[in-house]
Order: structure tokens, then sequence, then C-alpha cells
């Protein structure tokens, strides 16, 4: 089944680049505690092992799964709560991590809602950018990889909710 997809970016240089981006926002907020919010089901891996390498911060991990809604494949703007965050991130650093941004609408609604609930900060995490597709301008604070317009999946990204669990990050025809 596996053998369809070709690998765009391996497991390695996934973790390399997670590496980097944890030394990046440990500089960024010192000793301070920093509260990152997986988006589910997507954001899984890259948020846990991104969690394990904030060795310097104390790290509150909380989860949120929304999904858009309308008939068509592609998200909408609008935007249903399946799980809300469990904490009140009020005056705390928040960091939304997100699998990819591709239109930005989910992102989008994302952030303002959070922005709403009063945090100390809030940043947008993103291990891959699909920057040709945005419709929405949102500024994404630590991104991991651009990459072209193309679907992919493998480490946490799915089709047909199938290929999470792949270690490497692959695309699906040519
Ligand atoms: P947006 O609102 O269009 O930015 O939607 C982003 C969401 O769509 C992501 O969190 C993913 O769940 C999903 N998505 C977008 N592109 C891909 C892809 O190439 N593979 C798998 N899921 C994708
Ligand atoms: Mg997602």
């Amino acid at each position: 089944m596996n053998d369809k997809i070709k690998v765009l970016i391996d497991e390695e240089t996934i973790q390399n680049r997670i590496n980097e981006l944890a030394i990046e926002i440990s500089k960024d907020y010192k000793n301070e505690e920093i509260v990152l919010i997986c988006i589910l089901k997507g954001s899984t891996y890259f948020a846990i092992d991104l969690s394990k390498k904030l060795i310097n911060n104390d790290v509150i991990l909380d989860f949120m799964k929304v999904s858009s809604y309308g008939n068509n494949l592609e998200s909408t703007g609008n935007i249903n709560f399946n799980l809300d965050t469990s904490i009140d991130i009020k005056n705390k650093n928040v960091i939304i991590v997100e699998d990819i941004i591709d239109t930005g609408l989910t992102l989008n609604f994302l952030y303002n809602y959070l922005k709403n609930k009063d945090p100390k900060t809030l940043k947008i995490c993103a291990l891959l950018d699909k920057k040709e597709r945005r419709q929405k301008n949102i500024h994404i604070d630590y991104t991991g990889f651009q990459i072209k317009n193309k679907f992919v999946v493998g480490y946490g990204l799915d089709f047909d909710e199938k290929y999470r669990n792949l270690s490497y990050i692959g695309y699906i025809g040519d």
C-alpha cells in the first residue's frame, strides 16, 4: 500500500528541523512556561515530538479538534468545534501547533478564537506551509517547511484517515 507514496521529507530531515524549531522557540521564551495547543488529529506527531525537545521550558500540552463544515473537500472557513481547550489560557504563552496551513481558513478562525481568551502571547507553529494556496493572510511565527501544492500524507497527515503513522512526509501521485 505504502509503495504508491513517494517520500517528500524523510524522517531524519523532519526530526532535525524540529530540533531547530525547539531551539528557536526556547530562545524566544527564555525560561517561561509555554502552552502548546495541538490541533487534532494531524498535529499529534509533530506536537509530541516538539514538546519533547522543549526541555528548557515548562510545557503544558492541550488539544483542540475542529472541523470545517460544508460539503466540499476543501476548508470553508465555517468551523465546528469538536473539542475545546481544557485549560484557561488567560495570561499564558500559547503556541498553536498545526500540521499544515493550506488556505489558512481554519487557522485564521482558531487564532481569533484563542486571541479572545486573552493569552499573554499567541503564536503559530506549523510544520508545513502550502503558501500558494493561501486565502487568508496569516503570520506563521515558526515554520518547518514550505512545500509545493501537493497533497501530502504521513507524520500525522492523512488521506481518508490513513497514512498518519508514516514516519516521513510523502505524497500521492506525481
Ligand atoms: P486550511 O483551513 O485550508 O488551511 O486547512 C488546513 C487543514 O487541512 C490541515 O490542518 C489539514 O488537516 C488539512 N490539509 C490541508 N492540506 C493537506 C494535505 O496536503 N494533506 C493532508 N491534509 C491536508
Ligand atoms: Mg489539521
